[in-house]
């Protein structure tokens, strides 16, 4: 069953996957418009909008009450204001065709929609119905692109197989689409939603939690855990024992672990045999949240961090929050620090969630981050503008790990420092309050280690990787939670303050 917006594109996607399925699609508008004898504006002007969704509301119901499984339904964008039809909805798998504000007033206004005539009013209604069909949707799907409707199908179909509250988000960037499945016990479940062997990499600390998943496996590299083995000597350990054991085109590496076996093992598959498909199977709150959608992958070097590698994107993301149960305190608020960033670049639901106490390890606020992530990634791959907001708090928490060599901080404490640096940078103390009490609940640092270098930090801001040759580091700036800035220059003097007063 469709759901999404106007404009979404949703009688285009049901007709898309009705032909790839071999059976024909309903639209409940169509049909609601034979029921009233007249056209659906026509009726709304005349009769009033209260009668109208009364009507609606009855014939949806008995819609998808009658249902046969197989069948393929769009729905009328506003249907799924009724109770009684969600809770009907619910019986059906819901793709959501998530259509941006600027896409689905572009596509409606002027077309005599009544809903669609007033832009303030329908930017309400935009945000409104968006959170029920997020709470309602197994499936999210970004509008626009009925190729894309069909290439996800077999996902959508495979999601049958997987544990029973499994979402399932479609990512897209420019480079290549892929499937992100969201749900508790997935990688205890022996779902796997691709064919071809399989070739494991993953860390002492995490083999011993996903031995179902590793068992799935026809091979399984286990590497020490830990930011100091994201070297290119772990690397080469990895592809060698890649080819040792035989691994060819058309087969997958799954990364299992945090960022750091994120990172390399999509290294180390964007570069063996010249690339072959990632699986990453996130393991931490970080990689969870952040690090294993969007497709950077690497290694560092003693002088700078993340500075060799490729953009590789996933053939496939498995996220299980129930895996992070055994995830240390230390490791959680290192990934709550992410979920914070994100919170900040997303404002809106995710930020008011966040302020008001998520831990962040709740499978609705994962999901709420990586859908943040990849709606960025999806317009910007390759850092070349927007993408960069991702970096809010970035710059000065790679310089901290940078200058404390990889071993003082943990990533996400030094991006709890580098996200505090950046709102004194913003000019926002009072943000710069409330984020630095959410930190401080979560035990993360709020303060650098007394004695730490400021000026080293500074100069380490200045390897950055997305400075330009001869241009200034572009800061992150935050103008209030969901309004972020990329690419701000900011003097020497300010970012050695900001640096100045965490070690105070
Ligand atoms: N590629 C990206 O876009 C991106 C984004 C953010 C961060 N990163 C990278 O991610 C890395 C940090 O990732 P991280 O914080 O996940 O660190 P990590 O991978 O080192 O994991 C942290 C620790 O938790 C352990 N662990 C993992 N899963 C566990 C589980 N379920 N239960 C118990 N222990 C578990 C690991 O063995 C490790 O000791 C950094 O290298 C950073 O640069 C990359």
């Amino acid at each position: 069953v469709f759901v999404g917006f106007m404009g979404a594109g949703k009688t285009g996607a049901a007709r898309a996957i009705a032909a790839e399925l071999g059976v024909r699609p309903l639209d409940t508008d169509e049909a609601l418009e034979r029921d009233l004898g007249m056209p659906v504006e026509r009726f709304f002007d005349s009769r009033g909008e209260p009668e109208f969704r009364m009507r609606e509301e009855e014939l949806v119901s008995k819609v998808l009450d009658e249902a046969q499984p197989g069948e393929v339904i769009s729905l009328g964008g506003g249907s799924m204001s009724s109770r009684q039809v969600r809770d009907a909805v619910r019986r059906h798998r819901v793709l959501w065709l998530d259509v941006s504000l600027e896409d689905a007033w572009h596509r409606a206004a002027g077309r005599g929609r009544p809903l669609a005539r007033d832009r303030d009013r329908f930017a309400r209604l935009h945000a409104e119905r968006e959170a029920v069909y997020a709470e309602e949707a197994h499936v999210m799907l970004p509008a626009g692109d009925r190729g894309m409707v069909r290439r996800a199908l077999p996902s959508i179909l495979a999601l049958d197989e997987a544990p029973e509250a499994t979402r399932l988000v479609w990512a897209t960037s420019a480079s290549g689409d892929y499937p992100v499945f969201v749900g508790e016990g997935l990688l205890a479940s022996g779902f796997w939603p691709r064919a071809g062997r399989r070739f494991a990499v993953t860390d002492e600390n995490v083999g011993a939690l996903v031995g179902p998943l590793l068992a799935g496996c026809d091979g399984v590299v286990t590497l020490p855990p830990g930011e100091r083995h994201k070297t290119i000597a772990s690397a080469e350990r990895v592809w060698r024992e890649l080819a040792g054991a035989a691994m060819a085109r058309g087969d997958d590496v799954v990364a299992v672990g945090g960022g750091v076996v994120g990172d390399l093992a999509g290294f180390c598959a964007a570069t063996y045999q010249r690339g072959v498909s990632v699986v990453q199977c996130p393991t931490t709150l970080v990689a969870q949240v952040d690090s294993a959608y969007g497709g950077k992958t690497g290694v560092d070097l003693p002088e700078a961090k993340n500075y060799v590698g490729a953009y590789h994107q996933p053939s496939a993301v498995l996220v299980d929050p129930a895996v992070l149960a055994s995830l240390p305190p230390a490791e959680r608020a290192a990934g709550y620090a992410e979920v914070l960033k994100t919170a900040l670049i997303a404002g809106g639901a995710l930020w008011e969630r966040v302020r008001a106490g998520a831990a962040g390890t709740e499978p609705e606020v994962v999901l709420a981050c990586a859908r943040t992530k990849l709606a960025v990634v999806s317009r910007d791959e390759r850092d070349a503008g927007e993408r960069q907001i991702l970096n809010l708090g970035h710059t000065i928490g790679h310089a901290i790990e940078t200058v404390t060599g990889y071993g003082r901080y943990r990533h996400g404490e030094a991006v709890a420092l580098g996200l505090l640096a950046a709102l004194r940078l913003s000019g926002q103390p009072e943000l710069r309050d409330e984020v630095a009490e959410l930190l401080a609940n979560r035990g993360l640092p709020t303060r650098l280690d007394a004695g730490t270098d400021a000026d080293a930090v500074l100069a380490a801001t200045k390897r950055d990787k997305k400075r330009r040759s001869g241009a200034s580091v572009p800061f992150v700036l935050v103008e209030a939670p969901g309004e972020v800035r990329p690419g701000c220059a900011v003097p020497d003097a300010e970012v050695l303050a900001a640096v100045t007063e965490l070690a105070a």
